[in-house]
């Protein structure tokens, strides 16, 4: 279920200005004295994993381009939400976007919702064998086919289920509403869990939480505590299920269109940022999990091994329910980069 205004196109203000950004010749490269304006929008909180990368990547930018670059951060979908970023950014209404990868797969890259596979890793480690290795590389190349520059990747964390009642087994998922983001993987787990995927945009989660539309969802903890979930969910349950990560994505027109010493610039200085957003996901997590414990409101549950186990043979079927979606040689490719990543192993 999509709520009535989960879906909002681009204004026709909007697409003026993306149309105009579009007229621009390719050949107009910007030269080292041309100020430059760019927009990078995004989802979530300023205080999270991508809010403080994004923040890095723009003081980075404007230091070594001593104000010449203006880098100008939209946080919490205050320009656009999950249903419009990407539309927004091909029509070049912003120049830069960063949603998680579970949110390509309904725009036509249904390859990247191998990242959502249920207890496809174990450690953040796991990821980067995909991430930084061709497999991740192939992934972003492939965006091209729609206009798009996938310029890399870097982390959120792991995931955890929320409710107004511990989960712990998948009894416990029975006949609720989980609101997921629009990824078919995402919507096949919870339906292996019994439980029914209701696909909102994230800017409308807490609302959804709060007036009953859903009962539950799933995300790190660092965006349940910076979006408030834990004032309208009683319980989370650390089941460690599933990775959340994202791709920083550029419209093709409008990175051709930089001097390609300002592309090194940008590009220099986003590689540090994710970096650096990928050393603070886990502390930005457990502080948030501390904060957390620390309000009081939400009863948080860790699993034993045994819940754990059955949470994931649960899920188990995912896998190759959904292959078909992802796409056989993307999935041969995912298990031979993960078994690579396995000592001991060819
Ligand atoms: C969500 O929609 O649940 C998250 O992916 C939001 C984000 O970008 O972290």
């Amino acid at each position: 279920m999509t709520s009535p205004t989960a879906s909002p196109g681009i204004t026709r203000r909007q697409c003026l200005q993306g149309a105009a950004a579009s007229l621009l010749p390719l050949t107009a490269k910007s030269a080292a004295t041309d100020h430059i304006t760019l927009r990078f929008s995004h989802v979530v909180a300023e205080e999270t994993p991508k809010g403080l990368a994004a923040k890095h990547f723009k003081t980075l930018v404007e230091l070594r381009s001593a104000g010449r670059i203006d880098v100008q951060l939209f946080p919490n979908a205050q320009l656009y939400g999950d249903h419009n970023e990407i539309q927004a950014l091909q029509l070049g209404a912003v120049d830069m976007v960063a949603p998680s990868l579970s949110k390509f797969g309904r725009i036509g890259f249904p390859e990247f919702e191998l990242f959502d596979l249920p207890f496809l890793f174990n450690k953040l480690s796991d990821v980067r064998r995909i991430t930084q290795g061709p497999l991740g590389q192939r992934l972003l190349n492939g965006l091209r086919r729609q206009g798009l520059v996938g310029l890399g990747y870097f982390d959120n964390g792991f995931k955890q289920m929320s409710a107004n009642r511990p989960l712990l087994q998948p009894a416990d998922f029975a006949g609720l509403r989980m609101r997921v983001q629009a990824s078919q993987v995402i919507a096949a787990q919870m339906r292996a869990l019994g439980a029914q995927p209701v696909n909102l945009p994230f800017s409308e989660t807490r609302r959804a939480l709060a007036t009953g539309v859903v009962d539950g969802t799933e995300n790190p903890v660092s965006n349940f505590w910076t979006q408030r979930m834990h004032e309208v969910q009683s319980d989370l349950s650390l089941t460690d299920h599933g990775y959340l990560g994202y791709a920083v994505v550029s419209n093709q027109r409008f990175w051709l269109s930089l001097s390609v010493a300002d592309r090194s610039l940008l590009d220099q200085a986003l590689q540090e940022a994710l970096a650096y957003g990928n050393t603070i996901a886990d502390s930005q997590n457990d502080n948030a999990l501390l904060a957390l414990s620390a309000a009081g409101t939400t009863h948080v549950h860790s699993l034993n091994a045994s819940q754990r186990a059955r949470l994931r043979q649960a899920v188990e079927p995912v896998h190759s329910a959904l292959t078909k979606r992802i796409g056989e040689s993307w999935m041969q490719a995912l298990q031979d980069a993960l078994a690579r990543s396995i000592p001991g192993k060819p």
